[in-house]
């Protein structure tokens, strides 16, 4: 009876948890639509209209874990966005990110949730 009874709670709380991932992807999409598509393009390949007007091309976002042997980078996407943790090399062109999505752990995470989604 008990085993039954978390059952049944497993049962009603998956759809909210499953709910939940939705919802912040979808924020997460909105974060990227305003703040990234210019460049990575809409659906992340680094197709945007700004693309080709940049010295170094935007990089393609649906490959970030197949070049992480398959293990989407979730904290090394997050340093770059903010511009915490950035080579030397790395593009000037991409703006930091820390100030405009401020309150990192709201558009941060669902905005990285949303590109670990695109992955292929
Ligand atoms: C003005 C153009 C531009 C915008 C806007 C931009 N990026 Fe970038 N991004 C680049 C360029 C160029 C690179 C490649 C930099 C390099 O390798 O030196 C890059 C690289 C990256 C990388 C590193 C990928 C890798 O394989 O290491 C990530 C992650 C990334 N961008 C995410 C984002 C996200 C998320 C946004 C929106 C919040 C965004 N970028 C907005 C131009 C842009």
């Amino acid at each position: 009876m008990r085993t039954r009874a978390w059952g049944v709670l497993a049962v009603m709380i998956a759809p909210l948890v499953v709910a939940g991932c939705q919802i912040s992807e979808q924020q997460g999409r909105r974060t990227y639509q305003a703040n990234c598509v210019q460049c990575h393009g809409v659906t992340g390949l680094g197709d945007g209209p700004f693309a080709d007007k940049l010295l170094k091309p935007p990089s393609d976002l649906t490959v970030l874990a197949r070049n992480n042997g398959g293990a989407f980078p979730g904290q090394y996407v997050t340093d770059i966005i903010d511009g915490h943790t950035r080579s030397e090399a790395f593009s000037g062109a991409m703006p930091e990110f820390a100030q405009t999505l401020g309150g990192e752990e709201l558009q941060l995470g669902p905005l990285v949730d949303y590109l670990a989604s695109l992955q292929r």
